[in-house]
């Protein structure tokens, strides 16, 4: 073996498809989520009937399949979109109703929404919604500040089911009785995935990410174990993606335990890291990122107006974003030259960045 066999050349990469390996990359199949998926399509099958469909709540804790899920159970409806309006919103991103009735206008086709209000939106829906049935998902729905568009759905229109997907398992307790017994709410919980199942996702994430052969079976082993431990699937992208990284950047040809080992280390600091007890200095920068997204650093400088230079701003936002608090993007300036943009969030949001 030739002393430079080990190194990467520059055209080399050990990344197959590293999309694969984004939290919003939709796979083929969900696996081992078979069960949960016949009973939300169990719900939405009246509609096919041209019946009320059922509304469902879907709970679980963060990384364990809710939303791919439905996505998924709404790919294989899309055969019946004839007779069904499909959407998917979500409340986080979209956290009022009428940010949502925008939303909703956009995804139906609708244009005439300039200087209508929340109502007057809605009863444009209303007239194109009620022609067909309705299949809504409200993905986040602990994120919504007002009700306005649940009862709007609950009472104007006729042929629907609602999949509202939450954190939070009581969440429906706390609403209005009446709103309540409107919604009359099914419920489906999500457990954690076991030990096995969390190795067969990886494992097939895996395997169309990385090249093959690439990845020591160790350090596989290692992060399914963290993934486990820590119960969230999207942490698993995560460290498969960030042990290719690193040894992506010492130009080697394998994965070892020692990059399983860092990427891990990164994901303590990543979760040790606590905004409350920052320096002044860094709390202001992460106020800035989250007010400005999607700027490099010199734009950020440009909005900051304080007295720091651009390499010592360059600085901590590397820091900030080496413990995940922001997040960086490499991206294309306005003069074509590669650059790098921040935004505020944590591993969730990485790929809504
Ligand atoms: N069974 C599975 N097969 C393949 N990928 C999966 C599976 N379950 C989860 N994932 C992947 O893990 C990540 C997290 O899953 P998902 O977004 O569905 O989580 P969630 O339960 O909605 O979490 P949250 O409550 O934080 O929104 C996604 O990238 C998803 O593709
Ligand atoms: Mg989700």
């Amino acid at each position: 073996m030739g002393l430079f066999d080990e190194v990467l050349k520059d055209t080399e990469s050990l990344f197959l498809n590293e999309v694969m390996l984004d939290f919003s990359y939709q796979p083929k199949l969900v696996r081992h989520r078979e069960e949960h998926q016949k009973y939300i399509a169990s719900c939405l099958l009246p509609l096919l009937q041209k019946r009320n469909g059922k509304n469902l709540l879907i709970s679980g804790p963060p990384g364990v399949g809710k939303t791919v899920c439905c996505k998924h159970v709404i790919e294989e409806l899309k055969e019946y979109e004839d007779e069904i309006f499909i959407i998917y919103v979500n409340c986080w991103k979209k956290d009022t109703s009428y940010k949502l009735a925008l939303e909703i206008c956009s995804i139906l086709g609708y244009k005439w929404i300039h200087n209508k209000r929340t109502d007057e939106l809605f009863n444009e829906i209303k007239d194109i919604v009620n022609k067909k049935s309705l299949v809504i998902i409200l993905d986040e729905v602990d994120k919504l500040q007002d009700f306005q568009l649940l009862y709007f759905l609950v009472e104007e229109i006729y042929r629907k089911s609602m999949l509202l997907i939450t954190n939070e398992k009581d969440w429906a307790s706390e609403l209005e009785d009446r709103l309540k017994s409107r919604l009359i709410l099914d419920n489906l919980d999500f457990e954690p995935y076991t030990l096995e199942q969390t190795r067969d996702i990886l494992e097939e994430r895996k395997k169309y990410a990385f090249v093959k052969n690439v990845f020591d079976e160790s350090a596989f082993n290692l992060l399914v174990d963290k993934t486990y431990e820590l119960k969230d699937i999207r942490i698993g992208l995560f460290l498969l993606r960030e042990a290719g990284n690193f040894a992506e950047r010492k130009a080697l040809r394998k994965i070892t335990i020692e990059h399983a080992q860092i990427a891990i280390s990164q994901l303590k600091d990543y979760q040790k890291r606590n905004i409350l007890n920052m320096e002044e200095e860094e709390k202001e920068i992460i106020e800035l990122v989250k007010k400005n997204p999607d700027k490099n650093a010199q734009d950020l400088l440009n909005i900051y107006r304080k007295e720091i230079s651009l390499r010592t701003l360059q600085r901590k936002l590397e820091d900030l974003s080496k413990s995940g608090i922001i997040l960086k993007k490499e991206a294309i300036s306005a003069q074509g030259a590669k650059t790098f943009i921040f935004s505020y969030g944590t591993i969730k949001r990485l790929d809504e960045f």
